[in-house]
């Protein structure tokens, strides 16, 4: 949990049975029109890793973005977009993961950053964690150290965080 994880946590909305009955989805929608609150995420973000000496944000595709941008900028590192498959255009390496239904696919441009670059990997959420640990894999394989895996919100009780702290990464929640 982050200084301000309290906080955050008040100003994402639960909406439940979305996108299917069962479901309560966590919108970061009311966090990011509030200034203020988006302002203090993104503070909660810089204030862990702004002493880390970076290299680089990978930032997942898309709501990752929302956070990975502004944070590469206050930290003065550079910006990796971790992409859905087929919207790189350069050469790519892909890592495949499993959904509830069906299977999915990550990407990264194979010059995204140089063997051995410090890289934390950002995203909104992790439910079940194979996203966040997709792209952990995949940062791996190119060559990149993953120093954290960090996320606006985190769902524990989906075992997501935990399965990607078993294969061996560090996780960061600002709230959960
Ligand atoms: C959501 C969310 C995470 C992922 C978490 O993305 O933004 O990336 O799912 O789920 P997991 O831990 O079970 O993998 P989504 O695929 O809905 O994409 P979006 O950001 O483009 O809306
Ligand atoms: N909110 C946002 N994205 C998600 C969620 C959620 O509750 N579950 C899986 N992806």
């Amino acid at each position: 949990m982050s200084i301000y994880g309290d906080y955050i946590k008040s100003v994402i909305r639960t909406v439940p049975d979305w996108p299917q009955p069962g479901v309560n989805f966590r919108d970061i929608t009311p966090l990011l029109q509030n200034s203020a609150a988006f302002r203090k995420l993104i503070d909660s973000f810089v204030h862990r890793y702004q002493e880390m000496d970076l290299d680089a944000i990978a930032a997942i595709d898309a709501r990752g973005f929302i956070v990975g941008a502004p944070l590469a900028y206050e930290l003065g590192c550079s910006f990796v977009p971790v992409r859905k498959k087929g919207k790189l255009p350069f050469r790519t390496i892909s890592e495949t993961y499993t959904l509830e239904y069906g299977e999915a696919e990550v990407e990264l441009h194979s010059d995204a950053f140089k063997q051995g670059d410090r890289i934390l990997i950002v995203d909104d959420l992790i439910a079940t964690g194979g996203t966040m640990l997709a792209a952990a894999k995949l940062i791996t394989r190119s060559g990149g150290q993953v120093v954290e895996t960090a996320t606006i919100v985190d769902l524990p009780d989906l075992g997501g965080s935990e399965r990607i702290r078993e294969a061996g990464y560090s996780v960061f929640a600002v709230c959960a």
